[in-house]
């Protein structure tokens, strides 16, 4: 089978885009969220999204383009400690939300974005929260784009264990951005 080349450039047309997949991540993805070692200190982060999505607290997602594999992905929590952000049954909480730079500015999160939502209000979700960080204008950009608003301000201090098992500890001043959603 001819592999077609990924045209990413902006005086290209993107025929890749047309290809991309947005499905559910199985376990055999997790390795490419690493993206060849980049977010390797992610590894226990995503293995617990992905025991909890087991357990039917998360959605994962990924945008799959064939013969490239993973290209992005979006993580949504259906239930966390903060009912603020997600309470399991009005609001969820959108996260991880990453696409390879390689294929940025292409429409490609737009789109897996109105995937989540689509989902989100089939479960009967009704707000998607979400936390950015100030300094991310491209995001905050798109977020509003979409209907995200400003809501408050969060100090964005968390911790995980890297995949060394090291307690890495993270302060990234952040935008809590909410969005009502509805059929
Ligand atoms: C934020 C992020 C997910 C957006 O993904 P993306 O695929 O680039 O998003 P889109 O392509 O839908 O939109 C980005 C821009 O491309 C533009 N665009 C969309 N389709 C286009 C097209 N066919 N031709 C030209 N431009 C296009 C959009 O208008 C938008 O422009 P803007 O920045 O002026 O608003 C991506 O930049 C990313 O992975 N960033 C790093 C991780 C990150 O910051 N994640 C968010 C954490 S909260």
């Amino acid at each position: 089978m001819k592999i077609e080349p990924v045209h990413v450039n902006q005086t290209q047309s993107y025929l890749w885009i047309d290809k991309v997949i947005i499905r559910h991540l199985i376990f055999s993805d997790l390795l490419q969220l690493e993206w060849n070692g980049e977010y390797k200190h992610l590894r226990q982060v995503y293995l617990n999204a992905y025991k909890n999505r087991n357990q039917g607290k998360n959605v994962l997602w990924v945008a799959d383009l064939p013969q490239i594999g993973v290209i992005g992905q979006v993580f949504i929590q259906l239930n966390s400690v903060r009912k603020d952000l997600a309470d399991g049954f009005f609001s969820a909480y959108l996260y991880a939300f990453r696409i390879k730079p390689e294929f940025r500015n292409a429409g490609l999160g737009s789109r897996i974005y109105q995937v989540v939502e689509k989902d989100l209000l089939k479960r009967n979700f009704r707000e998607i929260t979400l936390n950015v960080a100030k300094t991310n204008e491209p995001a905050i950009r798109l977020y509003q784009r979409i209907g995200f608003e400003i809501v408050g301000s969060e100090p964005g201090e968390w911790s995980f264990r890297d995949h060394e098992n090291k307690l890495q500890n993270v302060v990234e001043p952040a935008w809590k951005m909410v969005k009502s959603i509805s059929l």
